[in-house]
């Protein structure tokens, strides 16, 4: 087999076979087909696309790249859940132990933040001790003693995607949902869960800006998992606006403390959402029957504080001192020098809000990394006062931002600024949630 006839196969818009495709990404892993080839065969998928079954065998080929890490002998069905990105996203410290406080078994790994979106282990770290590069035995026994576990990729994870990435960040190949599914999706399954549930955005902060490319990714990935045996179920929800109020690490952290004690009322968007994602986690797991019966049980976990003593749990498990996770504590973890309230420059109606460039400006103040090797400061960030639809005046606060560092504050002032427009008129009410994929 030669890379030069499958990248021409591709050109002339034919279907590869599973031999060809395990061709193509092992050679590209070992350094015989050259970052050129590789380059011009995804430009090739971004023009031409693939087939359900082509993707699949992408995926799996992928997947196999590396070490794919066996949870059978962790009890229960084990879920995990997976979210495309988004900005003041703070469901999986939610989710997670809602759900093992419910029974289930969440062994789960979690990224770091790159850019305008958040992760959830640097998140997990704004909380003094929390280790998250635990050995996998570790790991495992975490999880079979209180539920859950949240923690860095451990070992050899899917190195085709890690290389084939960095290629599609430089040649523009990033935006073809075929190479999205797989990337996605390799990752997950390497990762060991028999159940995913997840969380496609759309909007002005995610990679699919329409929901029908959401749908179309939603469910091709839920195909993939079926194809391999593993029931998925993809959620479409919005990404207009920052998901929580709190943009930042131990802000966010602290939005998730209030969830989990009974201080954000349903109806809020991070709520719902994190009901929606638990909901699916729970039926996935057979922990529920129907969607009522599973709302009602993490409800009640939520109402009884059995939540958040999970994440305690989970917490001092894994290192943390979890004294600091209670309303009595939390905001010791976000002091900082300077809040500053960004007032609009007119009143009206927040009519749109580019939520990537809200993530930006928190990013500036220091909350996330522009490279790998950034520091990021856990204490900083904003809070949202407004959210999409609302009325503001001149006198309305649209954030607070928390300051540390002022090197950037100016330029992360505009960048907030430049997210919203503001019109005379009420806009159009947007759905949280727009669409439930299943097998
Ligand atoms: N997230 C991924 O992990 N991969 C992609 O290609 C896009 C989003
Ligand atoms: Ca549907």
């Amino acid at each position: 087999m030669r890379m030069v006839d499958l990248i021409e196969k591709k050109v002339s818009k034919e279907a590869l076979t599973n031999e060809e495709i395990k061709f193509v990404v092992n050679n590209f892993v070992s350094g015989s087909v050259p970052d050129y080839q590789m380059s011009a065969f995804m430009m090739a998928v971004v023009f031409n696309g693939m087939t359900e079954q082509e993707t699949a065998d992408l995926t799996m080929a992928m997947m196999h790249s590396g070490d794919v890490i066996d949870l059978s002998d962790l009890r229960g069905i084990k879920v995990d859940k997976h979210s495309t990105g988004g900005v003041g996203d703070t469901t999986t410290l939610v989710v997670a132990p809602l759900v093992a406080a419910c029974g289930g078994t969440v062994a789960k790994m979690s990224g770091r933040g790159l850019g305008h979106t958040g992760g959830t282990l640097d998140k997990l770290e704004s909380i003094p001790g929390v280790n998250i590069e635990q050995p996998m035995e570790k790991f495992k026994e975490i999880v079979n003693n209180i539920g859950v576990a949240v923690i860095g990729q451990t070992g050899n994870l899917v190195p085709a995607d890690k290389k084939m990435y960095a290629l599609r960040d430089v040649t523009g190949t990033v935006s073809s949902i075929p190479l999205i599914a797989s990337s996605i999706m390799s990752k997950k399954l390497a990762a060991g869960a028999d159940a995913i549930v997840l969380d496609v955005k759309t909007g002005s902060g995610a990679f699919m800006q329409t929901v029908s490319d959401a749908q179309i990714l939603a469910h091709l990935m839920v195909q993939i998992g079926a194809l391999v045996g593993r029931h998925c179920v993809a959620v479409i929800t919005d990404m207009n606006q920052p998901l929580g109020l709190a943009v930042g690490n131990a802000l966010e952290v602290r939005e998730a403390v209030e969830l989990l004690s009974g201080k954000i009322a349903k109806g809020d968007p991070l709520y719902e959402v994190c009901m929606l994602l638990g909901v699916n986690m729970m039926l996935l797991s057979n922990l529920a029957s129907t969607e009522e019966e599973a709302r009602a049980k993490l409800e009640n976990a939520l109402n009884s504080g059995a939540g958040l003593k999970k994440l305690q749990q989970m917490i001092t498990a894994q290192g943390g001192d979890a004294s600091y996770i209670c309303m009595d504590r939390i905001d010791e973890l976000c002091s900082v020098k300077r809040h500053i309230d960004i007032m609009p420059k007119q009143a009206g109606y927040i009519s749109s809000i580019h939520a990537e460039r809200i993530g930006t400006a928190a990013q500036m103040l220091g909350a996330g990394r522009a490279t790998k090797e950034d520091v990021i400061d856990p204490a900083v960030g904003l809070v949202m006062k407004k959210r999409l639809g609302d009325r503001v005046e001149l006198t309305d606060a649209l954030c607070t931002m928390y300051v540390n560092d002022e090197a950037r504050l100016q330029e992360a002032i505009d960048m907030f600024y430049s997210a919203f427009t503001i019109s005379e008129d009420k806009p159009e009410y947007r759905p949280m949630i727009y669409d439930i994929v299943r097998e």
